[in-house]
């Protein structure tokens, strides 16, 4: 008897992240050889860009890409998915305040936390990769009350992979030397790239660089490597961001490799000090599709301070949204 597909649902499937992402999902980079039915969202004016998008899925002829349902209603887009990459989001407009972001990305975010609570099926895990990432999978999560809390998470992959190649820049190493990295927090400018439990060929990283390129540097051009792309591309960073997504949903569904761990954006569990409630990025492990907050890492003022900036943002977002009536 053939495999039964694992069920991919993604959302945002006519835009610039998914036009990479659909992609790399269907040729294997999330399941390997397992087969896959692609579930893809759109809102209705964009299904005709997404039906192009189909064609060309269809012409890559992928052995695993065992059938494409398209369609604008979460509910039946959903239907039995076994994962959800929530990409779509509202992107912000010249004149918008962040409230209006957080209230228009509220409206998508809360329909889709109650799609998928109905309709997903028991061992849905979701990923929201649209901005403000972090509040909106919270915005998900508290509107799905039958899906455990630990099934929703917020891409910092990204950020994790930035921190780690420009760390590998600067000591001029190969990327794949850079074990370790940490990014704490919220997935916006506040974010706390770590370095210093990083390892480099098994070095600690913050014995290699000096605090004053940490500070001026580091964490400044990893939490703004976002805007610098956009300068330079006149477009946000878009197969990057898939690359992450993919990475990160792999990773959470199979291990990460021993010895080392990765950026998670997951429920915060008192950890560190991070209140529950808010979805904040940790350093985790994965084993066998279960992920944990890696525990015991001291963080000394400067870090604490760092952390704390990012928390107390994620505090204000949840406040903003709470007093919306979204969560
Ligand atoms: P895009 O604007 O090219 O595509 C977004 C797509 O979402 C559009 O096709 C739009 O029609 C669709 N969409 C909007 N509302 C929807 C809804 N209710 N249901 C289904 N689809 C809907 O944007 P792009 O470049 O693909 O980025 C997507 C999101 O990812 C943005 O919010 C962006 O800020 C975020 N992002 C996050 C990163 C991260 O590291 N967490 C990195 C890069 C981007």
């Amino acid at each position: 008897m053939s495999e039964t597909p694992v069920k991919v649902a993604v959302t945002g499937a006519a835009g610039q992240i998914c036009y990479n992402l659909l992609f790399r999902i269907a040729s294997g980079s999330l399941l390997g050889d397992r087969p896959i039915e692609l579930r893809l969202l759109e809102i209705t004016p964009a299904l005709k860009a997404l039906e192009g998008v189909v064609m060309e899925l269809e012409d890559c002829a992928f052995p695993n890409l065992t059938n494409i349902v398209i369609g604008d209603d979460p509910k039946k887009v959903f239907d039995g998915a076994n994962v959800a990459m929530l990409v779509g989001a509202m992107p912000r407009k010249a004149g918008m305040e962040r409230s209006d972001l957080l209230s228009a990305n509220g409206a998508i975010f809360t329909a889709q936390g109650k799609a998928l609570n109905e309709s997903a099926a028991d061992d849905i895990r979701v990923l929201v990769t649209g901005n403000p990432a972090n509040t909106n999978a919270l915005i998900a999560m508290s509107n799905a009350p039958d899906i455990p809390n630990e099934r929703f998470n917020a891409l910092t992959r990204l950020d994790h992979n930035r921190a780690k190649a420009l760390l590998a820049r600067k000591l001029e190493v190969n990327v794949g030397d850079v074990t370790n990295m940490t990014i704490w927090g919220n997935h916006s400018s506040t974010q706390y790239p770590d370095l210093f439990h990083a390892k480099v060929g098994g070095r600690d990283a913050g014995l290699l660089v000096d605090q004053i390129w940490v500070e001026s540097t580091f964490i400044p051009k990893v939490a703004k490597r976002g805007a610098a792309i956009i300068e330079a591309r006149g477009a946000s960073s878009a197969a990057s961001a898939a690359n992450a997504t993919v990475e990160h949903m792999h990773d959470w569904l199979t291990n990460t490799p021993e010895g080392d761990w990765v950026s998670m954006a997951v429920p915060a569990d008192g950890s560190y000090g991070v209140p529950e409630g808010v979805i904040s990025s940790f350093p985790c492990i994965v084993r066998d599709g279960k992920y944990e907050i890696v525990q015991g890492l001291s963080l000394d003022g400067f870090s604490q301070a760092k952390l704390q900036a990012s928390i107390d943002e994620l505090l204000d977002e949840k406040q903003a949204v709470t007093e919306l009536g979204l969560i």
